[in-house]
């Protein structure tokens, strides 16, 4: 169902890889409400091309730009302004990435140069995206910016490895930029922790399946799909939510208030 709520908005969607990104489900249902977005991803995710189906479906562009290198995220704030005709009202930062759970490294024998890259790809980027639009004066009054994190920065998942590091740094990130991007512009600047999704980047992270089945079983409402995360988004880019900033929202179907599920008890007490 759609309800006209960003008719007349215009934003930047970073990290649609494929059908099953977050930020995928985002762009097809912040289009269903109207809004016109500019979608961008690093250079080396658009050669596997799937974005081209995306922005057609859409009426899109696509500005390949690397979040972690500024000089391609100016281009792309710049870029976006003209081919959209105006100030940008939302963005959306889906990025995440970690070499040392994509190697197995464990968290207690990293590589720092590939901790160093996945800092600077799943959070400095934010801090990045921001300083670009600040410094360009890029954003309309009331604008929002969405990012996307995991409880794993408030409590220990030991898979998660040191993306929980980096999740802890993005949230920071949003609470500090926002208090600047508020009191400057009435930006609003929020993080959505999102229940485990099987997108590429989820899916990654050891023990994946045996995790999300767990946080079914213990989320009173079930998890939040990739879908359910974009209909959420779409209130926080919305008129809707115009007071909210610098928040960490959870959005798990309960699991980050509940201590113990029925189902989970049941499940250990058959052993
Ligand atoms: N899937 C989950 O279980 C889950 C749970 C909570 C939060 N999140 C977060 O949601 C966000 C989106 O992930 P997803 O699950 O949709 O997976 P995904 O793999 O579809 O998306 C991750 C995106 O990050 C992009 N990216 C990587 N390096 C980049 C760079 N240098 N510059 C620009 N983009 C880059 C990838 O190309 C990809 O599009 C991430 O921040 C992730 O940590 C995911």
């Amino acid at each position: 169902m759609s309800y006209n709520l960003l008719k007349g908005k215009r934003g930047i969607i970073f990290g649609a890889l494929d059908e099953k990104s977050i930020a995928w489900k985002t762009a097809e249902r912040v289009h269903e409400e109207g809004g016109t977005f500019v979608l961008t991803n690093a250079p080396v995710a658009m050669r596997m091309g799937q974005i081209n189906e995306l922005a057609k479906k859409t009426g899109s562009e696509i500005i390949p730009a690397d979040a972690t290198s500024e000089e391609d995220l100016q281009n792309l704030v710049e870029k976006s302004m003209e081919i959209l005709g105006g100030k940008i009202d939302f963005v959306l930062h889906s990025i995440g990435m970690s070499i040392n759970v994509r190697k197995g490294k464990h968290y207690t024998d990293q590589n720092y140069a590939w901790t160093q890259k996945g800092t600077d790809v799943s959070s400095m980027s934010f801090h990045k995206v921001m300083q670009t639009l600040y410094k360009a004066d890029a954003m309309n009054e009331w604008g929002s910016i969405v990012a996307l994190t995991y409880m794993a920065a408030q409590r220990v998942f030991p898979d998660y490895n040191d993306m929980a590091d980096n999740k802890a740094y993005l949230e920071s990130v949003a609470r500090s930029f926002g208090y600047f991007y508020g009191k400057e512009k009435n930006v609003r600047v929020n993080t959505i922790s999102q229940s485990p999704t099987p997108t590429t980047a989820g899916s990654g992270v050891k023990g994946f399946d045996g995790f999300i089945s767990f946080a079914e079983k213990m989320s009173p409402l079930g998890n939040a799909t990739a879908q359910d995360c974009a209909d959420y988004t779409v209130s926080l880019f919305s008129d809707l939510t115009k007071k909210v900033t610098m928040q960490n929202l959870f959005h798990d179907g309960g699991f980050s208030n509940t201590g113990v599920s029925q189902e989970v008890i049941e499940r250990f007490s058959e052993e």
